[in-house]
C-alpha cells in the first residue's frame, strides 16, 4: 500500500498496571526523575511526526495533567481497558482518511533510543511491509509475546507468554511492543480482532495473523525493550539507565571512583575531568564544570557548579556556585543560592536564598538566609542571620570587604556597609555605614578578688 509518508504516533497508556500494585497509573511512575510515558515520548526526538496520540484510560485525568506541558499531544480515551488491540481500535474515528504510517509504542517501554525507532521506520519503508515490528532475543523472555517467523524475519504470528505451549516458550525472540503499521491496512483488519486468548482481551498482536507481509527487526541492544510491569522491572530499568548514563560520561572524560555507589539522572551535564567520588547523587538540571570534585557523600540537585570547585559531604539544591570554591564538609545550600568564585563554605554551614560575592568565606557553623553578601566578606564562625520574626522573612545585606566576628547575630532587616568590622559576639540590630567598627554586646565586667558568698574562706597557710 502506497503511503503519503506521514507518520502518526500512538502511545498505549490506558492500562492500570495491576502488577505495580499502586494507585498511580503505571505510566506515571518515575524512572530517574521522569515518568515512563515522558521517557517514551522522549524516544521520538529527532523523528518527524505529524501527530502524537496518547491513549489514556485508567487515571486519564491524572495522566493528562502530568503531560500538559507536552506541546500538541492529543489524548484519546479508552474508557474500558479491553486490551492493546481494543486501545488501537479507539483510533479509528481519529484517523479517518489517513493514509500514512502509524508508529505504535507501549507506554511502559521507556528505554528505547531514537536510533532504534529510526531503524524500525527505515526498514518499514524499504521493505514496503504492511507492518514492521521490533524484536529482541532475550535470555529470559518471561512475560513477553513470542514472535514466530517464516525464514529469518517474516512474521507469521505473535503468541503471548500466557498463551504459549511449553514448546513455544522455548522461543526467546520477543515482541518489543513497538510497531510501524501502514494505517489503511491496519484499519481494515482492526475490526476482526477476537478475544480468543487466556485474558479474553483484544490483543493488538493478533493483527499479525491478518496482515501480510510483516517484517521483524532485531534491535541492536536488547536492554532497550525492557517493559515495566512491576517494581522489579522498574528497578532493573533504573540500573540499565544508570549504566548507560555513566558509560556516556566516562567516555566524555568523567571519573567515577565507585560508579555503582553513585546515581546520576540523565538530565545532568558534566564537563571533562570531573571526579565523582563514592556515594554521590546528581539529580535534575545539574551542570558541573571542569575539574570539579563532587563527593564523597553528596547530593547535588538542580545546581550549576563552576570549574575547579570541590563539594565534600554536602547537600546542594537549587544553587549556582562559582568556580574555584570549596563546599563542605557538611554544608547545606538550598533554594536560590548564588555564590561567586573562590568562596569557602565550610563545615556545618547552611545557606538559603542567599547570594555571595567572590572570595567570600563562611567557613564554620553558620546560617545565612535571605542574605546578600558582597565580595571578600569573612563570616566568622557561628554567625547567624536572624531572618525570621515569627511571621515574615527579612533581608540582610553585607557590603564588600566586611568582617563578621565569631558568633555574630545579624537581626534582619539589616544592612551593613562596606568594610564594616563586627566584634565577636555582637547582636547587630541597626544598620551600619561603611568603614565602621560595631560592637553590640555588653562590656566585660571584672571584679578582682571576688568570690561567691557561699564558698569557704581561703585557707590560711
Ligand atoms: C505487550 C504485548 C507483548 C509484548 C509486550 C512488550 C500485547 C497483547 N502484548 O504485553 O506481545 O511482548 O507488550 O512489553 O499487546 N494498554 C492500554 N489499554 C489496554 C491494555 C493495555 O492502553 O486495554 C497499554 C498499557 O498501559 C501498556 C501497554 O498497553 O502501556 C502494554 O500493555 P501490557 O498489559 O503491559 O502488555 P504486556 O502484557 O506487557
Ligand atoms: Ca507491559
Amino acid at each position: 500500500m502506497a503511503t503519503n509518508g506521514e507518520i502518526v504516533v500512538a502511545v498505549l497508556a490506558a492500562g492500570k498496571g495491576t502488577r505495580m500494585r499502586s494507585t498511580l497509573p503505571k505510566v506515571l511512575h518515575k524512572l530517574a526523575g521522569r515518568s515512563l510515558v515522558e521517557r517514551v515520548l522522549d524516544g521520538l526526538q529527532g523523528l518527524s511526526v505529524a501527530r502524537r496520540l496518547l491513549i489514556v484510560g485508567y487515571g486519564a485525568e491524572q495522566v493528562r495533567q502530568a503531560l500538559v506541558a507536552e506541546p500538541g499531544l492529543e489524548f484519546v480515551e479508552q474508557t474500558e481497558q479491553k486490551g492493546t488491540g481494543h486501545a488501537i481500535q479507539q483510533l479509528l474515528p481519529h484517523l479517518e482518511g489517513f493514509s500514512g504510517d502509524l508508529l505504535v509504542l507501549n507506554g511502559d517501554v521507556p528505554l528505547l533510543r531514537p536510533e532504534s525507532l529510526r531503524t524500525l521506520l527505515e526498514t518499514h519503508r524499504a521493505s514496503s511491509a504492511t507492518a514492521t515490528l521490533l524484536t529482541a532475543h532475550l535470555p529470559n523472555a518471561e512475560g513477553y509475546g513470542r514472535v514466530f517467523c517464516d525464514g529469518q524475519n517474516s512474521v507469521r504470528e505473535i503468541v503471548e507468554d500466557r498463551d504459549c505451549t511449553a514448546a513455544q516458550k522455548q522461543n526467546r525472540r520477543v515482541n518489543a511492543g513497538v510497531y510501524c503499521f501502514s494505517w489503511p491496512d491496519l484499519a481494515r483488519v482492526l475490526p476482526s480482532l477476537s478475544t480468543n486468548n487466556d485474558q479474553q482481551e483484544y490483543y493488538l498482536t493478533e493483527v499479525m495473523n491478518y496482515l501480510e507481509p510483516v517484517v521483524a527487526v532485531d534491535i541492536a541492544d536488547p536492554q532497550e525493550i525492557l517493559g515495566i510491569n512491576d517494581r522489579e522491572q522498574l528497578a532493573m530499568a533504573y540500573q540499565i539507565l544508570q549504566d548507560r548514563v555513566k558509560r556516556h560520561w566516562m567516555q566524555a572524560g568523567v571519573t567515577f571512583i565507585d560508579p555503582d555507589s553513585s546515581t546520576i539522572d540523565d538530565t545532568v551535564e558534566l564537563a571533562p575531568d570531573v571526579v565523582i567520588e563514592p556515594q554521590t547523587h546528581l539529580r535534575g538540571k545539574t551542570c558541573i564544570g571542569a575539574n570539579c570534585r563532587i563527593g564523597p557523600g553528596s547530593l547535588v540537585e538542580d545546581a550549576q557548579i563552576g570549574a575547579n570547585t570541590a563539594v565534600l559531604y554536602s547537600v546542594v539544591r537549587q544553587a549556582q556556585l562559582g568556580a574555584d570554591s570549596q563546599v563542605g564538609p557538611f554544608a547545606h545550600l538550598r533554594g536560590n543560592v548564588v555564590t561567586g568564585s573562590h568562596c569557602r563554605l565550610g563545615n556545618f554551614v547552611e545557606l538559603k536564598n542567599t547570594t555571595l560575592g567572590d572570595h567570600t568565606n563562611a567557613a564554620h557553623l553558620s546560617y545565612l538566609g535571605d542574605a546578600t553578601l558582597g565580595s571578600r566578606v569573612n563570616v566568622g564562625a557561628g554567625t547567624i542571620t536572624a531572618n525570621y520574626d515569627g511571621v515574615r522573612k527579612h533581608p540582610t545585606v553585607v557590603g564588600d570587604g566586611s568582617k563578621l566576628g565569631s558568633n555574630t547575630v545579624l537581626v534582619a532587616p539589616l544592612t551593613l556597609g562596606e568594610s564594616v568590622t563586627v566584634a565577636a559576639g555582637s547582636v547587630v540590630t541597626e544598620d551600619v555605614a561603611d568603614d565602621a567598627l560595631v560592637v553590640a554586646r555588653s562590656r566585660q565586667v571584672v571584679k578582682p578578688g571576688w568570690r561567691p558568698k557561699s564558698s569557704p574562706p581561703p585557707e590560711t597557710p
